[in-house]
């Protein structure tokens, strides 16, 4: 993207991003805008202010230098003030004046857009401010994504169905052979502190699987008693899935026909060709250890999704360096689920591994660790924060991930109990040395 970004693409991704965040709070009325669907999510509505509030902090007054919009407001919408559970009972802006602010705050930002120089300043070199917020934003919607997952009564989104192959591939695996690996960026324009720098990792010979794990492998697992054999879980997943009583993925029912699932308030039976969802690391761990296998590390992910063994360098996405499209990957909420297994062949990366990007975030063994050489930018609580916490590192994102929010070194992270996120996994194996 170097030397590429102009106001009009700048301009594209946020229009793209407000757009996908009105339809998810415009098709429910103000009542469940308010609501809070799950102790787990913040109110839509929430959101939709927090989302402004940011790009007034981010682009009206630091970039632009302009008179702050609603400074009284700042407090209510700090995600580090309250948690998303306390959230309801604030006096927040109702729907309307939510709706007026972003409006507001959107139209100050256009006159910031026109006056910016992307040069000026270290947060307006190549857009990055306008970058982070597109992406914050487009965060924002596939967390309220995730709220109307978790919502009951009829479905207040359409979508066209994902994908599927003619015919389902063997889900067989690919050897990524031993060396170096560059990881990480330095020139991604829009790449988040947590990414950088790019640094070179030495692995050994490891194989991982060419697809994400499918529903029908997981139900395998389940009927093969996976749930109810405490040598395959670790010490804490065992505990956890207990107090917790999984007995399946979320969303999850069984009858004598067999599983359903309930996506977006739409009840069907279990895909068996559609890479599992809602899932936690706790569920991915016991699975990869009943096959035999293990999570792939971070490193591991990324050297299968980025490294290309022929020309020597890291790609920017598996497939090479140009964005996702519709052929390339399932992003961006075009179908609210993923794609069945073989969907997306144009995908794959170098070594031959598919559908790394898109249909499901992938939980990796990984704790989440800053890079050599990280520098906090533009604020500690981006990622710095975080660092060292529960946390695991998931890859690729999901159906749900626009694609300005996600590339080969995007990394997100979440406690190892969550699963009412698009997660889901691939496994992988030590091949020699040692494990
Ligand atoms: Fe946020």
């Amino acid at each position: 993207m170097t030397g590429e970004i102009t106001k009009e693409a700048v301009e594209a991704v946020l229009l793209r991003a407000r757009e996908r965040s009105t339809l998810l709070t415009d098709c429910v009325d103000d009542t469940e805008l308010i609501a809070q669907h799950s102790p787990l999510m913040s109110p839509l509505v929430w959101d939709l202010a927090h989302i402004g509030n940011q790009e007034e902090l981010w682009l009206v007054r630091d970039v632009g230098g302009r008179d702050p919009v609603r400074s009284d407001i700042d407090e209510l919408y700090d995600a580090f003030k309250h948690s998303r559970s306390s959230r309801p009972t604030l006096p927040l802006l109702n729907p309307a004046e939510a709706r007026e602010y972003v409006r507001t705050v959107r139209g100050k930002v256009w006159d910031v857009l026109e006056a910016s120089t992307f040069g000026r300043t270290e947060l307006d070199v190549d857009g990055f401010a306008f970058g982070m917020i597109a992406q914050h934003e487009q965060q924002h919607a596939e967390t309220m994504l995730a709220t109307h997952q978790l919502r009951s009564g009829p479905t207040a989104l359409v979508a066209t169905p994902a994908p599927q192959a003619a015919r389902m591939p063997e889900l067989d695996e690919v050897t990524i052979a031993a060396g170096p690996f560059v990881m990480g960026t330095d020139d991604e324009p829009w790449a988040l502190d947590n990414e950088r720098t790019a640094h070179q990792v030495y692995l050994t010979d490891f194989a991982i699987d060419r697809f994400p794990v499918t529903n029908g492998q997981f139900v395998e697992f389940i009927e093969d008693g996976g749930y109810s054999r405490p040598e395959l879980w670790s010490r804490d997943g065992w505990r956890h899935r207990v107090d917790a009583k999984l007995r399946a993925p979320l969303f999850w029912e069984h009858d004598s026909s067999g599983w359903w699932h309930e996506t977006f308030g739409v009840e069907a039976p279990v895909p068996p060709d559609k890479p599992v969802v809602h899932v936690s690391y706790y569920e991915a761990e016991a699975y990869a250890s009943w096959a035999g296998k293990r999570l792939p590390t971070e490193v591991e992910w990324e050297k299968a999704a980025r490294w290309d063994s022929e020309s020597g360098r890291s790609r920017r996405f598996p497939w090479g360096d140009v964005s996702a499209d519709e052929n390339l990957a399932n992003l961006g909420q075009r179908h609210l689920g993923p794609a069945g297994v073989g969907s997306y062949p144009a995908g794959a990366s170098a070594a031959g591994v598919e559908q790394l990007i898109g249909d499901v975030w992938e939980w990796t063994s990984s704790g989440f660790h800053p890079y050599p050489g990280f520098r906090a930018f533009p604020y500690r609580e981006y990622s710095e924060v975080f660092f060292g916490g529960d946390y695991k590192v998931l890859r690729g994102g999901s159906f749900g991930t626009d694609s300005v929010a996600c590339r080969g070194t995007f990394r997100n992270w979440d406690h190892p109990i969550r699963r009412q996120i698009f997660s889901g996994f691939r496994c992988a194996r030590t091949i020699s040395g040692r494990p």
